[in-house]
């Protein structure tokens, strides 16, 4: 293999440019061409190249956000995207390829290896965590630390004016950042779209939680919440219990921001092992890392099977509330 390309597709995150910085500087070290891709998916489509050296890398390691920008390609959900791709990646000589993304990412790198003239190997990149066979996906770490650095400073104000706070947190299938982020800032619950919301039960919860003594109160709801997000979540309860409250939705501010020294290690580790499994033949798989291992799963089970929450780290929540 001599010229492999990489993209970054669907939404960005954190640590994406450390994992094309990797690609980058490992690939040249193995005598390998790199061609950067534009847009994604649609970079392809549009023939939107760029050569990549270890130079043209340089200084993006703690940078957020995607030097290549990413986009959402609709055309690739298509056959005749993925037949029209897979001629373009040939005519330009391009014999591997590294997707940087999420399950969306993946199913058009499925596609594309299914295809059979590109070896195609994923890496999993979304604040969202919810992609099987990977412990972390880049770019989570940092959206947690993000969102906890926020509800730090809501709790100051919270605990002043005692008044309960009703955090959104991004996570639209999966409730993996409001878990984590509800653990680390000592939430009173979370609200996430794997558990029925019961707002009977939230309301007593809150009321009980005043009534020993707590100051202050925050719940975390992920942004896919089956009770529809933190302001219909807020206006329910404010009704029951007549009190007032705050509602702060995070929203995009989670996505951004320079990656956390795990999300670089990650990226890095992750990007040089994709070079690896390309120059050795693989294709179709991701490569993720799981209790410290590198991992290589197949990309249709990165969506087909379900990464569980961790369901002790579930059931603290409540008792730690305390
Ligand atoms: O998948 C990553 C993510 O940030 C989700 O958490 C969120 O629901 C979605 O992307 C938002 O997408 P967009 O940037 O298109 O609004």
């Amino acid at each position: 293999m001599e010229k492999i390309g990489v993209l970054t597709s669907g939404g960005d995150a954190p640590g994406m440019n450390a994992c094309i910085r990797a690609i980058v500087r490992y690939g040249a070290s193995s005598g390998l061409e790199i061609v950067g891709i534009r847009r994604g998916y649609c970079g392809i489509l549009e023939e939107d190249f760029v050569k990549l050296g270890p130079r043209s890398v340089a200084n993006i390691i703690h940078r957020g956000g995607t030097i290549l920008e990413t986009a959402r390609c609709e055309e690739m959900k298509t056959e005749e995207g993925i037949r029209k791709a897979n001629k373009i990646l040939q005519r330009e000589g391009i014999e591997g390829l590294i997707t940087i993304g999420g399950d969306g990412t993946f199913r058009g790198a499925a596609a594309l290896a299914e295809a059979g003239n590109v070896k195609v190997i994923g890496i999993p990149g979304t604040i969202d965590n919810d992609v099987y066979g990977t412990d972390n996906t880049i770019g989570f770490d940092t959206a947690i630390n993000t969102a906890l650095d926020a509800i730090d400073k809501i709790r100051d104000t919270c605990q002043s004016l005692q008044r309960p706070f009703f955090v959104e947190v991004m996570g639209k299938a999966r409730g993996f950042i409001a878990l984590d982020v509800g653990i680390a800032g000592g939430a009173e619950d979370i609200l996430i779209p794997e558990l029925e919301t019961k707002i009977d039960q939230l309301c007593l919860e809150i009321k009980n939680s005043f009534n020993r003594g707590k100051k202050c109160t925050t719940i975390i709801v992920a942004e896919g919440d089956e009770a529809g997000g933190a302001l219909r979540v807020a206006q329910q309860v404010g009704e029951r219990l007549k009190l007032e409250y705050r509602i702060c939705v995070l929203g995009h501010v989670q996505r951004g921001g320079s990656p956390t020294a795990r999300d670089r290690v990650l990226a890095s580790k992750l990007g040089a092992a994709a070079v690896d499994a390309l120059v050795k033949g693989m294709s179709g798989y991701m490569v993720g890392e799981l209790k410290g291992d590198i991992v290589f799963t197949p990309l249709r089970e990165t969506w087909e099977k379900r990464k569980e929450l961790d369901s002790d780290l579930l059931r603290l929540i409540k008792v730690l509330a305390g």
